[in-house]
């Protein structure tokens, strides 16, 4: 399920993201990947150890646990501390999967990754190319979306992202371990919490809606893995 989620950010929280990523020393994007990656990517990021990341991930991971949609289609269990990258200067990162099994760099403690997220910061408009291209069995979708917003897609599948030919592509990127692995069980749990959500708005049927939600915590009491 490729999913997009709007206005995660405010315009404020961007521009002040913004301005203190201006200010930022970066780092070799190949630093945080596998020989195979290392061959394909070319952007920079912040170091792992930046207080900077530390901070402006936690607001990510604070504005992102506030969204109604982003909870009901990701149903996180553990996700890893966000990360920010920029590509220019035609950097790009070609075909690639996501590791499978990540350090938080918590202790012994590892997250699954389940769910790959982008998080944009920069408008379509400040930068020319730097699509993100995901892959799957209905084919390529391109993605490049407003600074706030955000796309969540499986991380099992293939994606790249095309090369920046003007300006700066600036994001934070991360992954997350849902408490549903199957991304066709977490899409029913989401269909039917919106429909659920829909019926309620409408004023439907209270005893309907009561042993609806009742099928929904029942069968994510059956997928649910902690
Ligand atoms: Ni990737």
């Amino acid at each position: 399920m490729l999913l997009h989620i709007p206005e995660v950010l405010t315009r404020e929280q961007v521009a002040g993201m913004r301005a203190a990523l201006a200010e930022a020393e970066w780092t070799d994007g190949r630093q945080t990947v596998g020989p195979q990656g290392a061959k394909v990517k070319r952007n920079l990021q912040l170091p792992d150890a930046s207080p900077l990341r530390r901070e402006l991930g936690d607001q990510v991971v604070a504005a992102l646990t506030r969204h109604p949609l982003y909870h009901a289609a990701v149903l996180p269990l553990r996700t890893i501390s966000p990360r920010f990258n920029r590509y220019e200067g035609g950097g790009e990162y070609g075909f690639h999967i996501d590791g499978a099994v990540m350090s938080t760099g918590r202790g012994e403690e590892h997250v699954r990754s389940d769910i790959s997220c982008t998080l944009f910061l920069a408008d379509p408009d400040e930068y020319g190319g730097g699509e993100l291209i995901v892959s799957d069995t209905y084919g390529e979708h391109e993605v490049k979306l407003p600074a706030g917003d955000a796309i969540v897609y499986p991380s099992s599948s293939l994606h790249r992202v095309t090369p920046v030919t003007r300006g700066a592509r600036i994001a934070s990127f991360f992954w997350i371990q849902s408490l549903v692995r199957d991304d066709s069980g977490r899409r029913l749990l989401l269909e039917m919490d919106t429909a659920i959500r829909t019926l309620s708005a409408a004023g439907a049927d209270q005893a309907a809606i009561l042993q609806l939600t009742g099928v929904y915590h029942n069968l994510l009491r059956r997928w649910a893995e902690t």
